[in-house]
């Protein structure tokens, strides 16, 4: 298996990381377009290898998309992260223009690539993977949903005094403070309601904490997060190659499910070689119907930006 990671950043370099110590790849390629950059981060990870006992080769390159040729699976980090007080969508007009670049030189050296997107705004940008490389759907796939799940997962952990590992939990929907929808209802712990051992005050802080989780880092750390959505992408890295057939949510192309279509929105999906392969219908309330749509309404809106860039 051949990977690569295009963006050398923290979130790129966090995942390549995962990846390498999972021995994920045979060869790992980290790509940005910094003089030196991927090089140095490269032969940084390398250098822990004979500590680490991993195997995988990391190789890397200044914007030399020949060295990504031939790789399975892509994760896209590159383009700006946000600051403190910015939203995720205010990136859209820096990194538009970047994204669909990065996946144009991908496609020529690698065609029958996977491609993960992590940069932001998430919904917005595996959207425009989708429409400018006309990729069949499955092969495109946007990771919010398995980072947000993960953070609320931590934040029921907290509150139950629980392993995160016990925890059952997904958001759904876009990766937006106010558009990801973490379904507090369908959480379990070891399959019992997590409603059962929480108050309403203590769900609707989860709920809440979840839900601004990027932007309170941001705020603490200066810049973006970079250990959880590093992972998140290296996990469903994982999935792929492994072909595990594991549930995340993720942000893909619906056509129809959840009530919505020609837009990439966060549903519970099966990761497999194939990509996503089925996306499960989880019986979503009224409420979270209702919720599903406006969120729908606000990424829909926001892909309607790339008309005028
Ligand atoms: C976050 O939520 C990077 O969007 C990502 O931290």
């Amino acid at each position: 298996m051949k990977v690569t990671v295009v963006g050398a950043g923290a979130v790129g370099a966090t995942c390549a990381d995962n990846i390498a110590r999972k021995e994920l790849a045979t060869e790992l390629v980290l790509l940005d377009i910094k003089e030196g950059f991927a090089e140095g981060k490269a032969q940084d990870m390398m250098q822990t290898a004979a500590l680490l006992g991993f195997d995988t080769r990391i190789v890397g390159s200044t914007n030399d998309y020949a060295k990504t040729a031939g790789s399975d699976v892509v994760v896209i980090t590159s383009g700006i992260p946000r600051k403190p007080g910015m939203t995720r969508e205010e990136l859209i007009g820096t990194n538009a223009g970047i994204v669909k670049n990065v996946c144009q030189n991908i496609l020529q050296h690698s065609p029958n690539a996977i491609i993960i997107i992590i940069s932001n705004p998430m919904d917005t940008m595996t959207y425009l993977a989708l429409t400018s490389t006309g990729l069949p759907k499955n092969r495109i796939i946007g990771m919010g949903g398995t980072l947000d799940s993960s953070r609320f997962k931590y934040q029921l952990s907290q509150h139950l005094g629980a392993s995160p590992s016990d925890l059952n939990a997904v958001v759904i929907g876009g990766h937006g403070d106010t558009t990801m929808i973490p379904l507090i209802s369908k959480a379990t712990w070891n399959s019992a309601p997590v409603t059962d051992f929480l108050s309403k005050e203590q769900q609707d802080q989860i709920v809440n904490d979840t839900m601004v989780g990027g932007a309170t880092l941001t705020k603490l750390i200066g810049t973006s997060a970079w250990y959880a959505p590093g992972a998140a992408g290296a996990a469903l890295v994982e999935a792929i190659v492994r072909d595990e057939k594991k549930l995340f949510t993720c942000c893909v192309a619906l056509d129809g499910e959840y009530g919505q279509k020609d837009i990439c929105l966060g549903v519970p999906v099966i990761i497999g070689k194939n990509g996503w392969e089925k996306i499960l219908d989880f019986k979503i309330n009224e409420a979270e119907q209702a919720a599903f749509n406006k969120s729908a309404e606000a990424v829909r809106s926001m892909n309607n930006v790339l008309n005028t860039l």
